[in-house]
């Protein structure tokens, strides 16, 4: 485990930061008159004492949040990109207990980090978190770095990672600007800035640095994550009865809640098909490991190709001609989503009398589960591999 950190030791109890915000921030509420604007940067003070308040009310209870330690913080935030908390949360506690601290983390076998993200997807995000953690043992002594410049430094940081951790774990006035930020503060400052841009954030980030409540900047960029997540949503319309900020935002003021934020759409998925196997023999089945770069880079999967194969084809197609097909079943269709791809799946059991050939790992059925990564995009058919 680490040590506290000075960032740490410094931390007053909650109890004492709640009484010194209400009486630091209540005294600061600025009210907007008829007729006259808020400048952008009294709109975004004038949101410090409703939020702080707000979150201290309504956060919700998270692992992570409980022992805001930096290393906890980090692997948190990581996984937190692009997947919902409930989602995170078993897969949190699992990690925690089995890589406690960046030493263990730095020092973990591929295989058994992949097996422990199984199911997150986007697994370039746990190849950078060992990248980083073997870098933290080399370059930081094995401890976290508190400061903002240097955590930006490290793989699969960026700036909002950077800013959460330095809050977080460390209380530094810095921001920590996510999907969730640039849409609340696009809507707050009814701002047409596309919030797909880089520019959009830096801008953001800027505005908030100097704005932010520099004395309880956890509790702020965590509040504002919050109303992010669970009041202005991402999907559906925004719950402003239940929002904080609701008197100082000027996108439900101007009624733009519909037309902000502004995100041009993304470029088109490119569309693959492929044929995925189930190959038996004998209550095993083939897998192969993927090459070690590009999509699923080292993981395992079932054998696959490019394109629809008719069931004729797939003997010469995987090398199965010498190992004897003895029946081929079609199996559902399946899709799965990533970034720039779509797969679309048909798939086939395959039964074999002779054995698996060689090209591919024979792993016992009862086994695979245990001791194999596999990613989702094969859930369909790895679902069917045992009891049919
Ligand atoms: N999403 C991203 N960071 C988060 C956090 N710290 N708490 C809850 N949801 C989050
Ligand atoms: Fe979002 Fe409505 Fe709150 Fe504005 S008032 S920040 S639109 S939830």
């Amino acid at each position: 485990m680490y040590e506290k950190t000075e960032g740490q030791a410094s931390y007053e109890n909650a109890e004492d930061q709640a009484s010194r915000l209400r009486q630091q921030y209540g005294r600061l509420q600025v009210l907007e008159r008829e007729g006259e604007e808020l400048s952008l940067s009294d709109r975004l003070r004038a949101m410090n004492r409703p939020l702080l308040a707000w979150y201290e009310a309504h956060a919700r209870v998270l692992p992570w949040r409980e022992d805001p330690e930096p290393y906890r913080v980090w692997i948190s935030e990581i996984m937190l990109q692009q997947t919902r908390v409930e989602a995170v949360k078993p897969y949190f506690e699992r990690f925690m207990e089995a890589l406690p601290d960046a030493a263990a983390l730095a020092s973990v076998e591929d295989d058994r980090l992949m097996k422990l993200w199984e199911g997150l997807g986007y697994y370039n995000r746990a190849r950078n978190l060992k990248k980083a953690a073997i870098e933290i043992q080399e370059r930081f002594g094995g401890r976290m770095p508190s400061e903002y410049e240097d955590l930006l430094s490290l793989p699969g940081i960026g700036s909002y990672t950077a800013g959460a951790i330095a809050s977080i774990a460390f209380g530094r006035p810095v921001p920590a600007v996510d999907g969730n930020v640039l849409r609340v503060i696009s809507r707050v400052t009814a701002s047409r800035e596309d919030i797909l841009k880089a520019s959009t954030k830096r801008w953001m980030e800027e505005e908030l640095r100097r704005t932010m409540p520099q004395d309880a900047a956890s509790a702020f960029n965590q509040g504002l994550i919050e109303i992010g997540a669970i009041v202005c949503v991402p999907n559906g319309p925004p719950k402003c009865g239940a929002c904080p900020l609701a008197s100082i935002c000027l996108a439900r003021k101007q009624d733009l809640i519909g037309e902000i934020p502004v995100k041009t759409p993304p470029k088109k998925r490119r569309l693959e098909e492929r044929t995925v196997l189930i190959l038996e023999h004998a209550g095993q089945v083939g897998l192969r490991k993927r090459e070690d770069t590009g999509l699923l880079a080292s993981l395992y999967e079932l054998p696959n190709v490019e394109g629809y194969l008719k069931p004729e084809e797939l003997a010469e197609a995987f090398g199965l001609s010498q190992a004897g097909v003895a029946q081929v079943e079609a199996l559902p269709a399946a899709k799965h989503i990533f970034s720039h791809v779509e797969w679309h799946m048909k798939g086939y059991r395959v039964t074999l009398e002779k054995g698996i050939p060689e090209r591919y790992l024979a792993v016992d059925k009862g086994r695979l589960q245990s001791d194999y990564a596999l990613p989702n995009a094969f859930g369909r058919y790895t679902k069917l591999i045992n009891g049919g």
